[in-house]
């Protein structure tokens, strides 16, 4: 490996490409991130590394071949993350020529830029792979051998990056691998993420700033762990002595409702489920804190078919085995219990520092209650 560290990120503005830039330029990298036009400011979580002598941003785009081939050429990367998608896996439903176009063709766009900068012998190359690849799973808990049943526009997408991954690794020897990683959250995660749209809510309703929640299939199973964490597991799998393919994950298992009852508690505000499908609601049975007491007897949280999906992947446990043997990972670090602690603090403050201008940005809550935002 080259003594130069020079990474580049595509997906830089996004929840996982901020904590690597940040951990990168820790470690002593030059930091090079690709960037997309937009007309309004969108880099809210990389604007405190703007500025820094060796963070750099350059425009480019997943779906522009010439982009890549520009930007690879100039910065000369000794490791590309590909991070960016279209990762919302209900609007891959919405568009799902364009998911495939950044998510699948995308991938192979990367590749090619590499080989035409001839960087594939000194390059090596992070894939983000999902665990939706295992989709209608098939097995429980997914560890790297398990086949894979993609479920949505969105893992067919990944299912190929997946393969033409492996593909250029085998055909051209290139130090390629993908990060199979399951659901990782913070207080960076999209608003319409179901972890981030539940803590939001749960503060902005024990702050009067919201009536109501507004979520699809309750029952649904994630392994959700701290992004900040899985960042580092990707820098592991570039530094390992050959390429291979790694699950990322907890290890455990909890349901959509069990999240949203830990998360309103964090908030002051103790649920009861009542209810089944379509009509479970959650309703406000007492409060702590500063959550007002005229919550008592509420229903705060209802089931709208609105965020339902035309197929829905409801179990997904992911096993670490071989991230903790081979890279010496550490899966454990933050607890279930300590993630939505993080993320319930923070909007408690950022609702509470909003203000007035809380009002502008309920908008988005609103749109989310009515399902116009998925
Ligand atoms: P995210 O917050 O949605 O960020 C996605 C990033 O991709 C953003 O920076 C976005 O830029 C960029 N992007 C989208 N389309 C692009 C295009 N055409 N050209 C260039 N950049 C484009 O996603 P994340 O949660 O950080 O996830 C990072 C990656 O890991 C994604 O590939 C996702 O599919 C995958 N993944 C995520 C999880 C998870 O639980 N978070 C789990 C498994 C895999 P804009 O800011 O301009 O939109
Ligand atoms: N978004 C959302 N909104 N999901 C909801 C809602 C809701 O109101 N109500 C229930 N859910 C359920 C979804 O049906 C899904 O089963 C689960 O909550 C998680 O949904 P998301 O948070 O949107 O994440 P995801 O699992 O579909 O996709 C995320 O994780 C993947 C890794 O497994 C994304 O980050 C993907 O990019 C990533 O690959």
């Amino acid at each position: 490996m080259e003594n130069r560290k020079v990474a580049l990120i595509t997906g830089v503005t996004g929840q996982d490409g901020s904590y690597l830039s940040e951990l990168l330029l820790e470690k002593g990298y030059d930091v090079h991130g690709v960037i997309r036009r937009s007309s309004v400011d969108y880099r809210e979580r990389i604007a405190h590394l703007e500025g820094q002598p060796n963070f750099h941003l350059h425009y480019g785009d997943l779906g522009d071949s010439m982009s890549l081939v520009k930007v690879v050429g100039k910065v000369q990367p000794t490791e590309i993350y590909n991070l960016a998608a279209q990762s919302h896996v209900q609007v891959s439903f919405d568009s799902p020529e364009f998911t495939a176009d950044i998510d699948a063709t995308g991938v192979l766009r990367v590749l090619e830029a590499v080989r035409a900068c001839h960087l594939e012998k000194t390059c090596r190359i992070y894939q983000a792979s999902t665990s939706e690849l295992y989709g209608k799973v098939e097995e429980v808990p997914q560890n790297e051998n398990t086949p894979f049943h993609p479920y949505s526009p969105y893992a067919v997408a990944k299912l190929y990056g997946f393969w033409i991954i492996k593909e250029y690794r085998e055909a051209y020897d290139m130090f390629c691998c993908s990060g199979i990683l399951f659901n990782h959250e913070s207080e960076r995660r999209g608003e319409t993420f179901v972890t981030r749209k539940i803590t939001l809510a749960a503060a902005r309703i024990a702050q009067g700033r919201q009536d109501k929640l507004f979520l699809g299939n309750l029952d649904s199973l994630r392994d959700w762990g701290y992004a900040k964490d899985y960042v580092e597991c990707m820098w592991l799998i570039l530094q390992n002595d050959k390429p291979e393919d790694f699950v990322i994950a907890t290890g455990e298992q909890h349901s959509v409702r069990q999240f949203t009852e830990l998360a309103f508690r964090r908030a002051g505000i103790e649920l009861k489920f009542e209810g089944e499908g379509i009509h479970e609601k959650g309703i406000c049975v007492a409060v702590s804190g500063s959550a007002s007491a005229d919550l008592v007897g509420k229903t705060l949280v209802e089931v709208s078919e609105d965020f339902y999906r035309p197929t829905d992947v409801v179990n997904l446990w992911g096993d670490p085995t071989k991230a903790k043997a081979k890279l010496g990972w550490n899966p454990s670090k933050t607890s279930f219990e300590q993630l939505v602690q993080i993320m319930v603090d923070h909007d408690m403050a950022k609702v509470a520092a909003e203000g007035a201008a809380a009002k502008v940005r309920t908008n988005l809550a609103e749109y989310l209650e009515k399902g116009i935002v998925k």
